[in-house]
């Protein structure tokens, strides 16, 4: 085992990380990845150190991406560098192939791949929706929902705490978006005794249990939620989503908070309003999303890389195969995660 490796590994305990050590015990021996190269552009952080250990030690040869528009933990991205592995943005490479690029928001689109992609995002979908090549967009999976709502909303709490917010019961919460991230934020919250609604479109949303939704389109019972809430979320992906109600927001008491990658509030209230100045709430942590809810997807993600450099993978963008979701999700069972899904039942379905 490298050093990086033994770094990597032994900062999260096998409990943590179920599926990824799954894959660790079954790679170092098989050595599915011998001599491959591989660009992997995924969100650096100590905790997703664990799945290029993973990679190392089943053979890969790695190469990670970093963007401007990704976010990253320097200090991580130092073990990396220390450890010796190569690190390129999009624009340093252009002229280097890869055997698979494990891509995040198609930021290495332009950058060529022997067999084929991995694309994390549904943001980076659209870039790739024309691909010839084989393209496994992991965001399209059930398992990604375990990141994206649990762990989001796990992160959401997390991010209140740091606040010193930690008593939940019989407060408001409002919602802003009722998608993935929003869906988990409000079960988050509910179990932890809130009064949660969700504002969006009616027609675009399934509703937790016990949660209350209000149309986006109603002023005037928008205007009344706002008021009455101790807390407001915003989820909903869009630049300034809050911006009508900009006026009420700067003048109004409830704790703002954003949960999207872009200002979702807008320019008109002021950044020292917001909870960490209006960056994604949980990114306040060392860990923004915990290593349990990303166990899942990042043994996802490497499963589908090996889909891709065995030229299984069909051309085209497609989901992963659903023997290759059934098999990590099966690990789950005996777990904390696998007894929290149990009881969210339709998340992976
Ligand atoms: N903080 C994190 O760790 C984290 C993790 C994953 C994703 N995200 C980000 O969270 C955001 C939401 O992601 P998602 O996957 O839930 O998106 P999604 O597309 O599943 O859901 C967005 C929802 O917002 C609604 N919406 C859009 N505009 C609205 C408006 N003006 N008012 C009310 N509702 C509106 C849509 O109808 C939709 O239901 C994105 O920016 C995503 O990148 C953050």
């Amino acid at each position: 085992m490298s050093e990086f490796q033994r770094i990597a590994l032994s900062a999260f305990p096998p409990a943590e990380r179920p599926a990824l050590t799954a894959q660790n015990v079954d790679w170092r021996e098989s050595q599915p990845f011998a001599g491959a190269k591989l660009l992997i552009a995924t969100p650096v952080f100590f905790n997703t150190l664990v799945t290029h250990a993973v990679l190392q030690s089943a053979g890969a040869e790695l190469t990670i991406g970093v963007s401007a528009d990704l976010p990253r933990d320097s200090q991580a991205l130092e073990v990396i560098a220390k450890a010796g592995i190569d690190i390129v943005e999009p624009t340093s490479i252009a002229r280097r192939g890869y055997d698979v690029v494990v891509d995040c928001a198609a930021q290495f689109r332009n950058t060529s791949a022997r067999y084929g992609y991995v694309e994390l995002t549904r943001s980076g979908a659209s870039h790739y929706a024309s691909a010839r090549q084989p393209v496994v967009l992991v965001d399209a999976s059930p398992i990604k929902r375990i990141e994206t709502s649990l762990g989001t909303g796990d992160g959401f709490i997390r991010g209140l705490a740091h606040y010193g917010h930690t008593d939940l019961t019989g407060k408001v919460i409002a919602v802003f978006g009722g998608g993935k991230v929003g869906q988990g934020i409000a079960i988050s919250c509910h179990r932890r005794g809130a009064e949660v609604l969700i504002i969006d479109d009616p027609n675009a949303v399934t509703l937790p249990p016990n949660v209350a939704l209000v149309d986006r389109d109603d002023s005037t019972e928008v205007s009344h939620q706002i008021e009455r809430a101790w807390c407001i979320v915003t989820a909903t992906g869009e630049p300034a989503a809050l911006d009508p109600w900009a006026q009420t927001l700067t003048v109004s008491n409830p704790l703002l908070a954003n949960m999207g990658v872009a200002d979702e509030f807008g320019a008109r209230v002021p950044a020292e309003r917001v909870l960490n100045r209006k960056a994604p709430l949980n990114f306040v942590l060392d860990e923004p999303t915990r290593l349990r809810y990303l166990d899942p997807v990042l043994a996802l993600v490497n499963a589908s890389a090996l889909h891709v450099l065995r030229g299984e993978a069909k051309p085209g963008m497609h989901p992963p195969p659903a023997e290759i979701e059934a098999q990590i999700l099966s690990l789950l069972s005996d777990t904390k995660l696998g007894q929290e899904l149990a009881s969210t039942p339709d998340l992976t379905t």
